[in-house]
């Protein structure tokens, strides 16, 4: 396996996760924004998709016509376009130093297939580290929402796909597992409660987010070079 040296990654890696109808969509347009009014160099992207070969694997594992798969099956396909979303697209942004926003990723396997589809967490980690090569986000933003409020939000908006349309309590062994995630490791997470409004939630990530866009130093467009 590659070891992530200093050449690698020298952008910001900044993921959304949450259940069904959490508003991260909303939220990752909102930061993008805000970034990019700052002259930084934004990449938005989201899993499952993100490149060309991760949207057709996406339209197979969401499409309800599918129907069910073992989900063994369905977590190698996440994580298949995971592995093309990262290697033709997150990475050479990382590498030309952007600031990569992506909408959901391995947390997202870890709690729908590891934990609600019972494959186990430490099975699917591996997996998902196979498919990233180590890659991990620098910052993870959990929209937390209760599942009866996002479920319905959700599908006011569109059709429940194949995933959405698990039970209730599918839903809420989702929405436990990323607060798991992010008791686990509160560095690197910011959970925002959905009860937020927009503008509010929209605030704290921006705070939290400059925090780490400053460490990371990524370059700015157009901004005048500084002599030493
Ligand atoms: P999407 O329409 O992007 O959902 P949302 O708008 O809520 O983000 O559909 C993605 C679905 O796929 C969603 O139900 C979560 C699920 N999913 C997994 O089960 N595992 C994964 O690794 C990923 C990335 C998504």
């Amino acid at each position: 396996m590659w070891q992530r040296g200093p050449m690698r990654s020298r952008g910001s890696f900044i993921v959304f996760e949450g259940g069904e109808g959490a508003g991260k969509s909303t939220q990752v347009k909102l930061l993008a924004a805000a970034l990019r009014s700052d002259g930084l160099d934004v990449v938005t992207t989201r899993e499952p998709g993100g490149s060309p070969v991760g949207e057709r694997i996406r339209d197979l594992l969401l499409d309800p016509a599918t129907g069910s798969l073992h989900p063994r099956a369905e977590a190698l396909l996440f994580a298949a376009a995971r592995a093309d979303h990262v290697a033709t697209l997150i990475e050479p942004g990382l590498a030309r130093g952007a600031v990569v926003i992506c909408d959901r990723f391995v947390d997202s396997s870890l709690a729908y297939q590891g934990v609600a589809r019972h494959l186990g967490l430490d099975e699917v980690a591996r997996l998902s580290s196979f498919a990233t090569n180590g890659l991990t986000p620098d910052l993870t933003i959990v929209l937390d929402v209760d599942p009866v409020a996002g479920l319905e939000r959700a599908r006011r908006s569109a059709a429940a796909d194949r995933i959405e349309s698990e039970e209730l309590n599918f839903h809420r062994q989702v929405r436990q597992a990323f607060i798991d995630l992010s008791a686990a490791d509160p560095d690197r997470y910011l959970v925002v409660p959905a009860s937020s409004g927009i503008g509010e939630t929209a605030e704290a990530i921006a705070g939290r987010v400059s925090e780490l866009v400053g460490h990371a130093g990524g370059p700015r467009i157009g901004a005048a070079e500084v002599g030493s």
